[in-house]
């Protein structure tokens, strides 16, 4: 069971890692659901709930690699610091993506606590990690923040949230 999980995670890797890229249509309710998946083993050792919200699916055109490249480095910093707090009585993940005139928005929150305020202006900065040197190297915001805005025409931001 965990062996045949695991080599479908290894050949959804080899696919991932696939350098052959070309703009494709694609349903995010796909992309969102393939980055979960990918992160369900991490996501199930910390014990930690996600739930994803989406009224309708959503064609979009790019590169969905890409897209599921920065939700899984997202879905990955909320594991970090949800597995980092002991006390927590849920460790709850929400990714949320809607739509308006405008834009695709897709929120990816956690209970986690927050960013404080004072490194929000170097978390997307290359190498900026608060974490010990043998978990993060601190390119995951830095990768993501090129992803989005280099090939996705699509900016990315981080708050603190506040229902
Ligand atoms: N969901 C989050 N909650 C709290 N802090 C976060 C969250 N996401 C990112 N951060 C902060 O932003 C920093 C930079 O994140 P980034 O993903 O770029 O690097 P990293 O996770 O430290 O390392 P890497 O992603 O390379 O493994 C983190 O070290 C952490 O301090
Ligand atoms: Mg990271």
């Amino acid at each position: 069971m965990l062996s045949q999980n695991m080599s479908d995670t290894l050949e959804d890797f080899r696919t991932f890692f696939n350098p052959n890229k070309s703009k494709k249509e694609f349903s995010l309710k796909e992309v969102i659901q393939k980055s979960i998946e990918l992160s369900k083993y991490q996501l199930e050792r910390e014990e930690i709930t996600l739930n994803f919200f989406l009224k309708e699916d959503l064609r979009v055109f790019g590169f969905k690699n890409e897209l599921i490249h920065v939700l899984l480095n997202l879905i990955g910093n909320s594991k970090d610091v949800l597995a980092s707090k002991t006390e927590l009585p849920q460790r709850i993940i929400h990714i949320i993506a809607k739509e308006n005139e405008q834009a695709i928005y897709i929120n990816v929150i956690d209970n986690g606590g927050g960013i404080k305020s004072d490194i929000i202006p170097k978390v997307f900065d290359p190498y900026f990690t608060t974490k010990h040197k043998s978990v993060g190297t601190g390119i995951g915001l830095f990768m993501s923040k090129q992803m989005v805005e280099k090939h996705m025409d699509g900016k990315i931001t981080c708050k603190k949230y506040s229902p």
